[in-house]
C-alpha cells in the first residue's frame, strides 16, 4: 500500500448525521417513511441519486422542476446544519479523543494522502474542519460525473497522487463507496456500516488502525 485515499462523510467526520437530518425533514414533511435503514442506502449516493431513493417510497411523481427544488432544500438545511461544524464533528482517529491524531500520524510518515467525496459540499468541510493540510489531493463531488458505486472520483484521486489504484487503500463507510473501490481495483478497509461489507480487506473500528496497516503493505 502506497497511499490512502478517504472518503470523507461519514469516514473523516460525522457529516453523515447532518445528512440524515436534513433527508429526514424533507421526508417528514412530504409524509415519506424514512429511518436509518434507508439513510445507510443513501451513503456515498450523489443528493439527485439519494432523492430517486427517497421517493421510491412515495406514491406521488415528482416532476423535475419540483425534484430539483427539494435537493436545493435539502441542501440548504444540510448547509446551514455544516456553519456549526467544528472539530468535534471529526471523526474520533485514535479512541482516546484526539480525533486528528490518525491523520497527524500518518502525515507525519509521508504517506501520500487524498480524500475521494460524492459531496459537493467538500470543499466547505474540509475548510471549516481544518484539515486540508493532511491531504496531497481532494476530489469530490464537484470534479465528476459518474458517483460510487462508480469508481471514478477514486481512480481521479489516485492519479492526482501518481499512484495505481492496485497501491492504493480506500477508506469507505458506505455499501456504494466499498462497490466503486472494489470496481476500480483498490485495496478497501471498511468502517463503520461497511466494516462488514463483502471483499473488503480491512475491516476497521478506527482511523487509528491505518497506522498498524501502513508499514505492513497488503
Ligand atoms: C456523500 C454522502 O459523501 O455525498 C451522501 O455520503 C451525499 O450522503 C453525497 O448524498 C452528496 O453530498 P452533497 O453534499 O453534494 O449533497
Ligand atoms: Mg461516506
Amino acid at each position: 500500500m502506497n497511499a490512502i485515499i478517504f472518503d470523507l462523510d461519514g469516514v473523516l467526520c460525522h457529516t453523515d448525521e447532518y445528512h440524515y437530518m436534513a433527508w429526514k425533514a424533507i421526508a417528514d414533511e412530504l409524509h415519506i417513511p424514512f429511518n436509518r435503514e434507508v439513510n445507510n442506502q443513501l451513503r456515498g449516493v450523489s443528493r439527485m441519486e439519494s432523492l430517486e431513493l427517497i421517493l421510491r417510497n412515495s406514491p406521488v411523481c415528482y416532476s423535475e422542476q419540483e425534484k430539483f427544488l427539494l435537493a436545493e432544500k435539502k441542501n440548504n438545511i444540510y448547509r446551514e446544519l455544516l456553519q456549526n461544524i467544528t472539530s468535534k464533528d471529526l471523526a474520533d482517529g485514535d479512541g482516546l479523543g484526539l480525533p486528528i491524531c490518525a491523520l497527524e500520524k500518518l502525515h507525519a510518515v509521508h504517506i501520500p494522502m487524498a480524500i475521494g467525496s460524492s459531496s459537493k459540499n467538500t470543499p466547505l468541510i474540509v475548510e471549516k474542519l481544518g484539515i486540508g493540510k493532511f491531504f496531497d489531493a481532494i476530489v469530490d463531488g464537484n470534479q465528476i460525473s459518474h458517483s460510487k458505486p462508480d469508481p471514478e472520483v477514486f481512480l481521479l484521486a489516485a492519479e492526482k497522487l501518481h499512484q495505481k489504484p492496485s497501491d492504493c487503500l480506500v477508506v469507505e463507510d458506505a455499501e456504494a463507496g466499498v462497490k466503486a473501490a472494489l470496481n476500480g481495483g483498490f485495496l478497501v478497509a471498511g468502517i463503520g456500516p461497511a466494516k462488514d461489507c463483502p471483499n473488503i480487506n480491512y475491516p476497521l473500528l478506527s482511523l487509528s488502525e491505518l497506522l498498524a496497516i501502513e508499514g505492513h503493505p497488503a
